[in-house]
Formats: structure tokens, C-alpha cells, sequence
């Protein structure tokens, strides 16, 4: 056998294989309900208008240059699209501030490639999104905690990021609807990142993956508008907005895109010409389609379906939770975020769920960077029918009733 180990770079062995990943595999047992994977309900894919899309792009001469290599900027029409689409949000801003990526995912790995030399610290929510501490992680940064709204001096922070070998380098936060929480950060908290942000010298990265997904309460802005109305241009601003079509119109043909100011989108859209040219041309065209076409049609019809089913969730979790448990109770997205008593393991409560009640979930830990937060779980609502719902959370909270004893 080869060792492996001694020929990869260090920055590997920070890789490990994702606790979400392998509960996927479990969507797949029919007796097991599950409320693991936070993705997209496949029957809500706008499969005829992309079908439409794609044969459009067939039929006519557009298929030459869908089929062939292009800018790294990404596809000029779904570019323009987008700075409509972000003037609506108070981001207003010029072509050379939008840039397409191969999913979001993809920014945050390149946000990371950018800002983070071994030992830097990036701010993080305890817990954050797993997939951003694994993009992160492969730069080998060290993480700070960051609070929205919290008053943790701008001193702390750069001293603890210097004993730790390196300087902070951004704050990064999903303001909406969280993964894994479910929480949104409010005007006040958003202010407060920016404050923050300002007297560390750092680029915030706000990370807008479920922001259409609102379902009731009001919108609040992007810290990007909230930096812009302050600042005037979006080419003064340090916040630079991650968003995807993956939760709107499919993830599948990963189209992904950043807004920010123009000399951070110039730097990405060289490590864009390194690492793979460019997204997809096609999927590109067929979003830009089926997005001009119908975006604001589908998004309804997407948060139609979700926001029941959040209501769903969020009433069965009251009716059969034991006392002793709480969790979050989101305006929008996909998850909501349970805390169990104090010295419960959530991991360990998945483990015989899977054996007996047959309910599969996310245990949280993984989403913290400092590997606290045993005693939490991650469930989504996206793909769970009513009586999956009712049944699932039935049978979870009669486990962890058993287990409080
Ligand atoms: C918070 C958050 N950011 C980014 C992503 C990545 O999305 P995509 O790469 O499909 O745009 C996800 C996917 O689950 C997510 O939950």
C-alpha cells in the first residue's frame, strides 16, 4: 500500500469527508425518513422551462457558442439580468461588479484562495455552513467566533488572530435563513458585521444562498446595500455578496454568482482563468432563460411549497418536542436548528434514531468551527411531505423523550 499521507500537501489533511455527504446516501432507504439533506425538493425543478430553454438554444444558431469555450466573466445576458435583479435589492451596480461562478460554493472556495494565507483567522458563526469551513479549510486558516450584534472588541480579535500566527482577513455570515440554523441577522446585527468589518480593515462575505426564500416577516437589506446606501458605490464597499440559483431554480447546472467591487472581481476572475476558464456556457444560457423568462413565477411557487412545510415542521415540533428542547423558528430557507439539554449528544441520538425511531437528521457539531455544539441538530423541511413531517418528528421526540428519561 502506498502512503498517501506523505505525498499530500498539509493543506489535506484538513480534508475529511462531510457528515452531510454520507447522511445523503440515506435519502435513499425507504424506511428511513429523513430530514438530513438540505437540498432542493426535485418536484419543484422548473424542468419544462429548461427543457424549453435548451432546445431554444439547439434550434437556433446560440448553439455555437454554447457549446464552445467563453469569458471567464461569465455569460453577458445572465450578467445583465443579475444587475436588474440586484438594483431591486438596493445593490445597484455595473457589469464589471457581477461575475458567475460554478455554484457558490465555488466563490467561497476562491473568497478562501483570495484572503486566506496559512494561520489567518476567519470570523465565523458558531455554528456556520459546513461547505464554507470545508472551502475554507483547504487555505488553513485558524477561526474566530463572530457574533452579529456581540461586542467582542476589534482588539480581541486581532490579538487572538496574531497568537495565532496570521491577521484576520474577513467575517463571513449568511445573513438570511442561515444553513444550518435557520435564523436570520437582523438590520442592527448586519450594521454591526459592517462596524466590525471597518476597524479589523477586512472584507465581509455575506453569504446569500437562501435569500429569496423568505416567507413571512419583512426583507431586511443585504449588508451589501446596507454598505452601499452608506458608502455611496458599490466599488468603495469591503462586502462581497455570494448568490445561487442553486435553491430557486436547480442546482444541478451549478450557476453561482458574486457582486462586489470591481478590483476584488477582477482578482476572482483570474483564479477563475486558473482553476477551470469558465462555468459551464450552456447552463449559463439556460439559466439566463428560464431566470428571464420566469424567475419571479418560480421563487413563488418554490416558497409556496416551503413555507408550508415549514409551518408543518415548526407545529409538529411543538406537539410531540419533550420539555427541555428548543429550536429555532425561521422566516424562510430550509432548516431548522434544534438545541437538546445540556450533555445530550446529537450524534449519538442520530445513531439510534437510525436504529429504531428510523428518523435521519444533521448532528451539529460539524457546523461549529471549534467542534462545540454536541448537544445540537440540523433538520430540514425542503423535501418532507405533511405526513413525513408529522410522523418523522413523532417518532424523534418520542426517542428523545425516552432518552431525557
Ligand atoms: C449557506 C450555503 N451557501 C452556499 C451553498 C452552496 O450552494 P451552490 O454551490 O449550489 O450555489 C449552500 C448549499 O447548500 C449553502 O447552504
Amino acid at each position: 500500500m502506498l502512503n498517501w499521507d506523505n505525498m499530500f500537501a498539509t493543506r489535506s489533511t484538513r480534508m475529511r469527508a462531510s457528515e452531510i455527504r454520507e447522511l445523503l446516501k440515506l435519502l435513499d432507504r425507504p424506511d428511513i425518513i429523513s430530514f438530513a439533506g438540505g437540498i432542493p425538493d426535485p418536484a419543484l425543478f422548473p424542468d419544462k422551462e429548461f427543457r424549453q430553454a435548451y432546445a431554444d438554444i439547439f434550434d437556433s444558431s446560440a448553439v455555437n457558442s454554447a457549446l464552445q469555450y467563453s469569458v471567464s466573466e461569465g455569460y453577458k445576458p445572465l450578467r445583465e439580468w443579475l444587475v436588474k435583479q440586484m438594483a431591486d435589492l438596493g445593490i445597484p451596480c455595473a457589469l464589471d461588479n457581477v461575475f458567475i461562478v460554478s455554484g457558490s460554493q465555488q466563490g467561497l472556495d476562491y473568497l478562501g484562495k483570495l484572503f486566506l494565507s496559512p494561520n489567518d483567522t476567519a470570523l465565523v458563526t458558531w455554528p456556520t455552513y459546513l461547505g464554507a469551513l470545508q472551502a475554507f479549510n483547504a487555505y488553513e486558516p485558524s477561526y474566530d467566533q463572530l457574533t452579529p450584534g456581540g461586542n467582542r472588541t476589534p482588539d480581541s480579535y486581532r490579538e487572538a488572530a496574531a497568537q495565532k500566527g496570521g491577521k484576520v482577513k474577513f467575517a463571513y455570515l449568511s445573513a438570511d435563513f442561515s444553513n444550518p440554523t435557520g435564523e436570520t441577522v437582523d438590520r442592527d446585527g448586519r450594521e454591526k458585521v459592517l462596524k466590525l468589518a471597518e476597524e479589523l480593515d477586512i472584507a465581509v462575505i455575506e453569504d446569500a444562498a437562501y435569500q429569496s426564500l423568505r416567507y413571512d416577516g419583512n426583507p431586511i437589506p443585504p449588508i451589501l446595500a446596507l454598505e452601499i446606501a452608506e458608502k455611496g458605490h458599490i466599488n468603495d464597499t469591503r462586502t462581497i455578496y455570494c448568490g445561487s440559483f442553486s435553491k430557486t431554480l436547480a442546482p444541478g447546472l451549478r450557476v453561482g454568482f458574486i457582486v462586489a467591487n470591481a478590483p476584488v472581481i477582477r482578482k476572482l476572475v483570474l483564479m477563475k482563468q486558473a482553476a477551470d476558464l469558465h462555468s459551464s456556457t450552456i447552463n449559463q444560457m439556460a439559466i439566463s432563460e428560464v431566470a428571464e423568462r420566469g424567475f419571479d413565477a418560480q421563487v413563488g411557487k418554490v416558497r409556496a411549497v416551503y413555507s408550508q412545510r415549514r409551518n408543518a415542521m415548526l407545529a409538529a415540533l411543538e406537539k410531540y418536542m419533550p420539555s427541555g428542547t428548543s429550536w429555532t423558528k425561521p422566516e424562510g430557507g430550509m432548516f431548522i436548528w434544534v438545541t437538546l439539554p445540556e450533555g445530550m449528544d446529537g450524534a449519538k441520538l442520530l445513531a439510534k434514531s437510525l436504529e429504531s425511531a428510523k428518523v435521519a437528521f444533521v448532528p451539529g457539531q460539524a457546523f461549529f468551527a471549534d467542534g462545540s455544539g454536541a448537544n445540537t441538530f440540523r433538520v430540514s423541511f425542503s423535501c418532507a411531505n405533511d405526513q413525513m413531517i408529522d410522523e418523522g418528528i413523532s417518532r424523534l421526540g418520542r426517542l428523545i423523550a425516552g432518552e431525557i428519561g
